[in-house]
């Protein structure tokens, strides 16, 4: 079997999007996590909270890496992942007390996050948290390297990805009845911007 593959930005982020989770989510929460990645993001969390039950996903091609990653780590708490593409949201996704995304709102082309936002609104419960991890504009970039990060997005990405700015997002939530709560500030001009869903 290969190496797992290792995202060097997973090894910055991961301590303080952990602080910034646990001061978020109390004992027992479900939590859906979206565009996973590596799944390092999962494992190192479900190992420090094993309080919490955490359920990965990925796009289909992206699934080796995750797997192996969950598959060695064998905890309890964190769940066989599942695929998840927002191109063909699955019907049924429901129940989970929060949502969570690191640096996916930005990756996706703008229609899709409209996608996202509509399939996270269902697949949350009421009174459960949403928690958007990455870079977000406020009243433009907060710095050169996100404004960089979005050119960069635009050009090898999808001319229709890029970052959002923080209003037009919880714009876009609160018509899916999730509530703008808070914007933890995080290191490198990143942020966690919290959901609660109404009903
Ligand atoms: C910038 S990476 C972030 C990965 C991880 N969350 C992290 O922070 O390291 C964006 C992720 O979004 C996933 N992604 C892109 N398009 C997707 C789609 N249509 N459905 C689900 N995931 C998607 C990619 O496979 C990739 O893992």
């Amino acid at each position: 079997m290969p190496d797992k593959p290792v995202n060097p930005a997973c090894l910055r982020n991961q301590g303080p999007i952990e602080a910034a989770l646990s001061s978020r989510l109390p004992a027992g929460t479900k939590v859906l996590e979206l565009g996973s990645g590596t799944g390092q993001h999962a494992v190192f969390i479900a190992a420090r909270r094993p309080d919490l039950v955490w359920q990965a996903s990925e796009q289909a091609d992206h699934m080796m890496g995750l797997q192996q990653w969950i598959t060695e780590a064998s905890l309890p708490n964190l769940l066989p992942p599942k695929v998840i593409d927002l191109r063909h949201w699955p019907e049924g996704l429901t129940g989970f007390d929060a949502v969570y995304t690191s640096n996916l709102v930005h990756y996706v082309p703008a229609p899709l996050v409209a996608v996202l936002i509509a399939g996270i609104a269902a697949a949350v419960v009421p009174g459960g948290q949403v928690l958007f991890y990455g870079p977000f504009n406020e009243n433009g970039f907060t710095s050169a390297g996100n404004a960089q990060l979005d050119a960069w997005l635009k050009d090898s990405v999808d001319t229709e990805a890029g970052l959002w700015e923080r209003a037009a997002l919880a714009s876009l939530a609160a018509n899916h009845d999730l509530a703008f709560e808070e914007a933890i500030t995080m290191p490198n001009n990143n942020v966690m911007l919290v959901f609660k869903k109404r009903r």
